[in-house]
C-alpha cells in the first residue's frame, strides 16, 4: 500500500497542459503573460484590485512589511501560532515579534489580546494568520487596528478560498499575503503573492522584487532590491490551478466532514472549531486528543499512523516557545500551547480518495484499542 501524505500537490493534466501552453509561448522568465493574468486572477479571487505574483508567501511577507514601512526596532504584533516564516520576516526587516495567542473559537489571534496589546504600546503593524484554512476576527481585528492606525497584513498562506461573513480571505487589512507551496490548496511547486487594493503597491512590490531597478538604459538602483518574482511557467500552472479552486475547497470540506462523522464519538477527540461567521477551507484537517480521556496521546497516535505509511504532524509548535524567539514578549500563550500538545493534522489534500480516508479512520481507531 502507498504512503497517504498529509497535503500533496493535487496535479492533473490541465495543469500539464497549463505548463506546456507558457512554454510555447516563449516567455521562460520571471515576467510574461501569464504572470500578469495570474495577478488579475488572484486579484480577483481575494476581491481585490491588484496582485503582485512572487517567489513565494515568505517573500510576500517580507515585501509587505517593508511597504508598510517597518523597519529596525519596531514592534509588530503577531499570531504566536503560525508556521516560523510569518515570524522571520519580522526579523528580515530588523524588527520585533509580540505575539498573540490564539483564542478557542477559531485558534486564531485573540482579539480580546490584541485590545490589550494595542491599549498598552506602539506598534508598526499587526500580522493575524489565518490557520489551517480558516480566517482570523476580521471583524473586530480591523477595526481595532484602524481605531490605533497600525497597519494590517494578513498572512492568508493557508487560508486561499475561505471566507469570513462573506468576504473571502485575502480582502482582508490593508495587504495581504498567499502562499502557493508544494502543500498549499493551490500550488506553483514554490511561490506566493502579496494582493491589495492599493495600485502603488502593487507596483512597488513587484519593482522591489526586480532588484528595483530605476528607469534607465543601464542598470541603475537607488533601493536595495530583491530576486522575488514568480517564473512565468509557474505562473501557467498556478492559473490552472486557481480555476479549479471552488473543487478544492469542496473535497477539504467534505474529507473535515466524513472525520468527524467517522471519528466524532472517540473519547477525548474534537474538532477545530469553525465559527458560524466563517467557512473555512478545512485546508488541514485538525483534532485534538485530551490524554486524560483518551488513554492515547496525540504522539501515540502520529506514530502509530506512521508506522502504517501515514503521514500525520503536531499542530504548529507556537512562535512563543521556538528557541529562536524565545527573547521576544507574548501575551497569553497557553491556548496555543495546549493546541500544540494535543492538536494532530491529519491526511486531507484534495486528491485524497475514499479508501485512503478509510485507512485513515481506522488507524486512528485503532490507535484508540478499538475497531
Ligand atoms: C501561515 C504561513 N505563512 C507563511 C508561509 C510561507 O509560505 P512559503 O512557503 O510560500 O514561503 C506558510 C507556508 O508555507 C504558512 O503556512
Amino acid at each position: 500500500m502507498s504512503r497517504i501524505y498529509l497535503s500533496p500537490p493535487d496535479v492533473g493534466p490541465r495543469d500539464h497542459e497549463a505548463v506546456e501552453r507558457a512554454f510555447r509561448g516563449g516567455w521562460i522568465a520571471p515576467l510574461g503573460p501569464e504572470v500578469d493574468a495570474f495577478e488579475e486572477e488572484l486579484a480577483a479571487a481575494t476581491g481585490r484590485s491588484h496582485g503582485a505574483a512572487l517567489a513565494s508567501g515568505t517573500a510576500a511577507l517580507h515585501l509587505a512589511l517593508l511597504l508598510a514601512g517597518v523597519g529596525d526596532g519596531d514592534k509588530v504584533l503577531v499570531s504566536s501560532l503560525t508556521f516560523s516564516a510569518t515570524v522571520n520576516a519580522i526579523r528580515y526587516v530588523g524588527a520585533e515579534p509580540v505575539f498573540i495567542d490564539s483564542d478557542m473559537h477559531s485558534w486564531n489571534m485573540d482579539p480580546d489580546l490584541l485590545e490589550v496589546a494595542l491599549a498598552s504600546d506602539r506598534y508598526a503593524a499587526c500580522i493575524p494568520v489565518d490557520i489551517y484554512g480558516q480566517c482570523a476576527d476580521y471583524s473586530r481585528i480591523e477595526p481595532l487596528c484602524a481605531a490605533h492606525g497600525v497597519p494590517l497584513i494578513a498572512d492568508a498562506a493557508e487560508s486561499l478560498g475561505a471566507t469570513h461573513r462573506g468576504r473571502p480571505a485575502g480582502s482582508f487589512g490593508a495587504m495581504a499575503t498567499l502562499s502557493f507551496n508544494g502543500n498549499k490548496i493551490v500550488t506553483t511547486s514554490g511561490g506566493g503573492a502579496l494582493v491589495t487594493d492599493e495600485a502603488e503597491w502593487a507596483r512597488k512590490a513587484r519593482w522591489l522584487a526586480t532588484q528595483a531597478r530605476d528607469p534607465a538604459p543601464h542598470y541603475e538602483h537607488s533601493t536595495v532590491g530583491y530576486n522575488y518574482r514568480l517564473s512565468n511557467l509557474l505562473a501557467a500552472l498556478g492559473r490552472s490551478q486557481l480555476s479549479d479552486l471552488k473543487r478544492r475547497v469542496e473535497e477539504r470540506r467534505a474529507h473535515n466532514q466524513f472525520y468527524r462523522e467517522a471519528l466524532g464519538d472517540l473519547p477525548g477527540v474534537e474538532f477545530m472549531p469553525e465559527p458560524a461567521d466563517n467557512r473555512s477551507t478545512f485546508w488541514l484537517t485538525v483534532l485534538t486528543i485530551d490524554p486524560d480521556e483518551a488513554g492515547v496521546d496525540r504522539e501515540m497516535i502520529r506514530l502509530h499512523l506512521e508506522s502504517l505509511d501515514i503521514e500525520a504532524r503536531p499542530v504548529w509548535k507556537p512562535m512563543h516557545l521556538q528557541p529562536v524567539f524565545a527573547d521576544f514578549p507574548v501575551l497569553g500563550g497557553d491556548v496555543s500551547a495546549r493546541l500544540f500538545e494535543r492538536g494532530l493534522c491529519i491526511p486531507s489534500g484534495s486528491s485524497l480518495s475514499e479508501p485512503q480516508r478509510d485507512r485513515v479512520v481506522s488507524a486512528i481507531r485503532e490507535a484508540f484499542g478499538g475497531s
